[in-house]
Formats: C-alpha cells, structure tokens, sequence
C-alpha cells in the first residue's frame, strides 16, 4: 500500500517573517505538507493575510505577533505555540532585515545594532526558547535562514554579511550541542530570491553600488533570481525526515552564484 501522508503530518512549526517572501511560502507549503503553522511577524496584517490563505487552502494555522530580536516576544511565541498546539517539533527563525545601504566606514551604529539585534540574535533568541520544547516533544529540526551574504562580501551591507555569517556560526555550534538530543539545527544560504527584500533598497543605491550589485548578479550561473517557492522547498526537506542524517550544514539556494 502506497502511504499519502503530507512530509510534516503531525508537526508543529513556527515560522517567523511569514508574512511576506520566504517565510509566507515555507509557511503555505508546510501547511500544504500537513503541519501546524505559527505564522509569526511584526506586520500583523501581513502574517493573518498569510493565516488566511493557509486556511482558505484547507491547512491549519495561526498568527503570533512577535519581534524576534526582542526576548519576551520569542518566549510567548513559544509558550503560546505549545498552549495551542500541545508541542513544538519545528522552526524557522526566517525573519530578517537588509538595513541600509552604505559603505562600512558610513554606517550608522543604530542601524547595524539594529541589523544584528534582528538577523544575529533574533536567531539565537529562535533557538533559545524553542529547542527545550522541540527536544519535550520527542525533537525536530531547527532551520536558520541565513544567505549568501554570510559566505562571500556585498558592498553596501556589510553588517548584513557580518549577521549572516554569525547565524552560520551558530548554526554550527547549536547543531553538535543538540545532536545526541534528536534535534537537528541547519541554515539555508539563499542567493538573490524575488522579494521585497532584495529588491526594495536597490532603489536607493548609489550608481557605483548598484553597479557592483548588478555585475555580481549577472554571475549568477542560472542567469535569473531565485523564486521564494524555491527556498521554501529546502526548507520542507530540512524540517522532514528526508534530512534524517543533515545537521549542522548550509544549503546555498542560489542558481550557483557562490560556485565561482
Ligand atoms: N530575498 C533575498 O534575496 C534573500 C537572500 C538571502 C537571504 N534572505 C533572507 O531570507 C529571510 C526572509 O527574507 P525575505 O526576502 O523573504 O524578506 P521579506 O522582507 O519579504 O520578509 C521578511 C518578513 O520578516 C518580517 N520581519 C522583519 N523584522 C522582523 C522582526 N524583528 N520580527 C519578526 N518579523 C520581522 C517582515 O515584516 C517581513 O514580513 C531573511 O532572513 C533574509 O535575510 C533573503
């Protein structure tokens, strides 16, 4: 008999940033593979519009405001999440900020405060809360969103790669602490994806930025950005049992951009 069960049946996972990009379609496709969403965001309009497409679809979710670099937020994420759902088996700490657009010697100090208090410790702050209950709830699987800009530089966001390198880092380090607990912790590096992220602050570049931007881009084997879609199907292979034997690893979702 063929077994047609969906990859996350009986999962519950929390996914923040899904209101918009790339949390909004890991938080679709989880649905759509049977998990229990908690779709998490400081846009609440954006994260129930989210909600709703998921139920209009006939998955099961609901939306939890929080601001991932703020403690108390990720620790009622959590609780609430278990109180609702009787347990915790996955996250994606996906939310995350570009900041501004200006070389390093430039940069304003609140704005990289900023930038690592989202991308850096808004995924330590994931891991911190959550992988007690992931662990209660018999493991699971912790995916860290990171990007390629935490492998190789991009003038203009150097805080940015700075906070990208330090969630592979910890990715890392939480993964080997967690093995012999049956929770594995991996990241995804995604290279330019169709979002209002990547394409919002280009409007603002100076000429010789953008240039460098767009010269890096058309270096990019596959020759087109990736789509959101694309990530989150990663995403699904890191959070299901497919990966059983991955853990501490970083998947570049980039066209090739980084084999050069
Ligand atoms: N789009 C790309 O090209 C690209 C490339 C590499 C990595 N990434 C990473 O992928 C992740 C998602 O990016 P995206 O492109 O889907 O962006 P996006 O801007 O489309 O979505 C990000 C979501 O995160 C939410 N958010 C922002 N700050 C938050 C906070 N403090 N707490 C909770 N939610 C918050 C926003 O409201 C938004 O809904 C980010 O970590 C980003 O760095 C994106």
């Amino acid at each position: 008999m063929v077994n047609y069960m969906g990859k996350l049946d009986g999962k519950v996972a929390i996914i923040t940033g899904a209101g918009s990009g790339i949390g909004r379609a890991t938080a679709l496709l989880f649905a759509q593979e049977g998990a229990k969403v908690v779709v998490v965001d400081i846009n609440d309009a954006a994260g129930e519009e989210t909600v709703k497409m998921i139920k209009d679809g006939g998955g099961e979710a609901i939306f939890i405001h929080a601001d991932v670099s703020k403690a108390e937020d990720v620790k009622n994420m959590v609780q609430k999440t278990v109180e609702k759902f009787g347990g915790l088996h996955v996250i994606v700490n996906n939310a995350g900020i570009v900041g501004e657009m200006i070389d390093t010697a430039n940069y304003p100090e609140e704005t990289f405060d900023k930038v690592i208090a989202v991308n850096l410790k808004g995924v330590w702050l994931g891991i911190k809360y959550a992988v007690a209950e992931i662990i209660k709830s018999g493991g699971g699987s912790i995916i860290n969103v990171a990007s390629i800009g935490g492998l190789i530089g991009f003038p203009g966001i150097s805080a940015y790669c700075a906070s990208k390198a330090g969630v592979i880092a910890l990715t890392k380090a939480a993964a080997i602490e967690y093995a012999k607990h049956n929770v594995r912790v991996n990241c995804i590096a995604p290279g330019v994806i169709e979002t209002p992220l990547s394409t919002k602050p280009f409007a603002k570049l100076t000429p010789e930025i953008m240039e460098a931007h767009i010269s890096r881009i058309r270096l990019v084997p596959m020759g087109r950005m990736g789509k959101p879609e694309e990530v989150a199907r990663v995403a699904l292979f890191l959070a299901s049992d497919d990966s059983s034997f991955i853990t501490g690893a970083v998947i570049t979702v980039d066209g090739g951009m980084v084999a050069w």
